[in-house]
C-alpha cells in the first residue's frame, strides 16, 4: 500500500503518493514567483503560502491517483532541516492526518532524501529516464553522494539508503547559494541557478580566471569566494553599463559555472575513490545543471564509477523523495512521530532519525 508524503521545508509545497520508490502521483507548488522580487526566500511569505496550498495539493494528489486515505499505509513528512515556520506547516498537517486516521507518521531528513531521488521511478518511465538509467543497473553500496542545493552542500558515504556518513560539507555558502548570489550580482532575480546555466551556454568558460576554491584540500567546500570574484570581475569590466546578455556576462557566467562545477566533480570523484565506493550520486537542486551533470559523468564513468543523477524535476525539492525514504523508515518503524514531535531546523544526515 502506498505512503503519502509531504514536504514544506523551504519554498516548495509538495505532496506525493509513492509505493517504495515508485511514484504513483505527485504535485509540487513552487513559490519562486512570490519570493523573486525580494531576491531570496522570505520565511513569513513561505509559511503563509504553504498553509494555503498544503491541503489542496494533498487532495489533488490522492484524486489524481484515484485513491483516498483509506488506501494509504502510512505518512511521511519532512521534519528538517529547513525554515522553522515552513517546516511546521506540513508537520502539523501530517500530524493532524495521522491522528485523525491512526496512520503511522515518520519524520524524514530532507538532505538525505535528496540523495535517494536518483532511484525514484514512475510506473511508465519516459524515454529520457530510460536512456539515463540504461547500463547503470541497480546501485551497489557503498555510494559516494554529493547533495548540492540552495541550503546545503555535503558529501556523504551512503552505506545503504538509510545509513549516511558525512565526508565533507561546505564551510560557508552552499553551491546553490553561490549560483543565486552570483546571478544577483550580475543583475538577475532569484533563484539564479537556471539563469546562470542559460547565460553560460553562450559563453566561454575560460574567458576569466577564477580560482577553484579548496580544490585539492580535502572533502570540505568553500563557495563564498566565488561570488566575490564574480563581483570583482563584473565591476572591473564595467558589465553593468552593457546589456544583461552581453558577451562579457555570458563569459562570466560560463567561467563561474565551470569553476563551481569543477570543484564539485573533483571532490565527488575523490570521495568515491578514497572510500572505494561502487557508484556515485549527484543530487539536490544544483544537480539539475546540465554542464555539471556532463562533467560529472565524464569524470566518473570512465573510472568505472557509475553515476546516478535524478531527472531535473527530482533534483529540485519534491515530496516523492520524502516518500521513498519515508517508506523505508516506516518499514523499520524508524522515527515515528507523535503529538509532541518538533521540526528540526538543523539536522545532520548521518544522525539516525
Ligand atoms: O534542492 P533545491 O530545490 O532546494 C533546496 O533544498 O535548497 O535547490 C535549489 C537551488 C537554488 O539555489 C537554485 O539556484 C539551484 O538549486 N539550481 C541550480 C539549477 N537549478 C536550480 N543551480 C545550478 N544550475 C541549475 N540549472
Ligand atoms: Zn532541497
Amino acid at each position: 500500500m502506498p505512503v503519502l508524503a509531504l514536504e514544506s521545508s523551504c519554498d516548495e509545497t509538495a505532496c506525493a503518493l509513492v509505493e517504495n520508490n515508485l511514484v504513483l502521483s505527485e504535485l509540487v507548488r513552487s513559490q519562486a514567483d512570490l519570493h523573486r522580487k525580494y531576491g531570496g526566500v522570505v520565511p513569513e511569505i513561505a509559511s503563509r503560502a504553504h498553509l494555503e496550498a498544503v491541503d489542496l495539493i494533498t487532495g489533488a494528489v490522492l484524486e489524481k491517483a484515484g485513491k483516498t486515505l483509506a488506501d494509504v499505509s502510512g505518512i511521511a513528512v519532512t521534519l528538517g532541516p529547513g525554515l522553522l515556520g515552513a517546516l511546521l506547516v506540513a508537520v502539523s498537517f501530517a500530524k493532524g492526518l495521522s491522528m485523525a486516521t491512526g496512520l503511522p507518521l515518520t519524520g524524514v531528513n530532507h538532505v538525505k532524501a535528496h540523495a535517494l531521488a536518483p532511484f525514484l521511478k514512475t510506473p511508465d518511465p519516459d524515454p529520457e529516464a530510460r536512456a539515463r538509467d540504461s547500463g547503470r543497473g541497480e546501485p551497489k553500496f557503498p555510494l559516494a553522494a554529493l547533495v548540492a542545493s540552495g541550503g546545503h552542500t555535503s558529501l556523504f558515504l551512503m552505506e545503504d539508503f538509510l545509513t549516511f556518513k558525512t565526508l565533507g560539507r561546505t564551510l560557508d555558502d552552499a553551491a546553490g547559494e553561490a549560483f543565486d548570489k552570483s546571478a544577483k550580482l550580475m543583475g538577475f532575480g532569484y533563484p539564479g541557478g537556471k539563469v546562470v546555466e542559460d547565460l553560460a551556454r553562450g559563453g566561454d568558460p575560460n574567458a576569466y580566471k577564477i580560482t577553484r576554491p579548496m580544490l585539492r584540500e580535502g572533502l570540505d567546500f568553500s563557495f563564498s569566494g566565488l561570488k566575490t570574484r564574480v563581483m570583482t570581475l563584473y565591476r572591473e569590466h564595467d558589465m553593468e553599463s552593457g546589456p544583461s546578455d552581453s558577451r562579457e556576462i555570458r563569459d562570466l557566467a560560463a567561467s563561474f559555472q565551470a569553476a563551481a562545477a569543477e570543484v564539485m566533480v573533483t571532490k565527488l570523484l575523490s570521495a568515491a575513490k578514497s572510500t572505494g565506493a561502487k557508484g556515485a550520486v549527484l543530487a539536490g537542486g544544483v544537480a539539475a545543471n546540465g554542464e555539471l551533470r556532463r562533467m560529472a559523468r565524464e569524470a566518473l564513468e570512465p573510472q568505472g564509477i557509475p553515476l546516478f543523477v535524478p531527472k531535473p524535476s527530482w533534483c529540485a525539492d519534491n515530496a516523492a523523495m520524502i516518500g521513498f525514504l519515508g517508506s523505508l523508515q516506516l518499514e523499520k518503524g524508524q522515527n515515528l512521530l507523535g503529538r509532541d514531535s518538533e521540526p528540526k531546523t538543523r539536522w545532520n544526515a548521518e544522525d539516525l532519525p
